[in-house]
């Protein structure tokens, strides 16, 4: 069964329709990734399904119920986490607070640092005292706190090197393992989208143009062309 599920959706940010008619689904345990140009709407797309940005028209359904008039933390208890664009880590506060921050209890933190040893090692430490990829886990991390069975992650490899990268990919294949969440990724970067996701949907102005097996979309020179310029 679909565990999300857009009908026809669209969002206005002041007073421009930024998402336009998106329909999509993504089944219980499974990973799509969104594709397209800079621009496209994808942040949006995420924050719209979050309820950080408000269905304009059309519905979401989230477990089978309708979240387009639901504000964000009433989204977030039916099992939604969200890793920003840019992280957003809290550089003040130590790692241990950054993942207090959404927990509803000691024990829920404790488990999600059994999956991130690096992070238990560094509790005290603040956040911004760690390096991007290390603060891309500890953004992963806090999301998983709450144990979200909807994860969607906004462009998890920008400004990371290929081989933090490869690391920070073997966590969420990990914890998508123990965990069992499905996942919409926000991924510009080929390889990136090709090792974690099956099905690729791509964006062009505010709409869903096509979709297809992440092996044909993102090897796809033509389409790749098309879609990303
Ligand atoms: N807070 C905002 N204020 C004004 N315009 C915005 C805001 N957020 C997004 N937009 C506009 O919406 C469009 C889609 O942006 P975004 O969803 O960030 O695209 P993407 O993530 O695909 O790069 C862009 O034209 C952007 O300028
Ligand atoms: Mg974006």
């Amino acid at each position: 069964m679909a565990f999300l599920e857009l009908k026809n959706v669209s969002a206005d940010i002041l007073g421009s329709r930024i998402l336009n008619g998106v329909s999509m689904t993504v089944d219980s345990g499974e990973a799509v990734a969104v594709v397209g140009a800079n621009g496209a709407g994808k942040t949006t797309l995420l924050r719209t399904i979050s309820g950080l940005v408000r269905v304009s028209r059309g519905d979401i359904r989230i477990d089978g119920r309708s979240t387009a008039r639901m504000p964000a933390h009433r989204i977030s208890r039916l099992g939604v986490g969200h890793v920003p664009e840019g992280r957003q880590v809290f550089a003040a506060l130590t790692v241990l607070e950054n993942l207090q921050v959404g927990a509803r209890d000691s024990a829920q933190v404790d488990q999600v640092l059994e999956l991130f040893p690096m992070l238990a090692g560094k509790r005290d430490a603040s956040g911004g005292s760690l390096s991007g990829g290390q603060q891309q886990m500890l953004a992963l991390a806090r999301a998983l706190v709450p144990r979200p069975r909807l994860l969607l992650m906004d462009e998890p490899s920008l400004g990371i090197a290929p081989a933090a990268m490869e690391e920070i990919i073997a966590v969420i294949k990990q914890t998508q393992a123990a965990l069992d969440y499905a996942m919409v990724l926000v991924e510009q970067t080929s390889w990136v989208a090709l090792e974690l996701v099956e099905r690729v949907c791509v964006m062009q102005r505010g709409s869903l143009v096509a979709e297809g097996p992440a092996a044909e979309i993102l090897t796809h020179d033509n389409l790749i062309s098309a879609y990303f310029t």
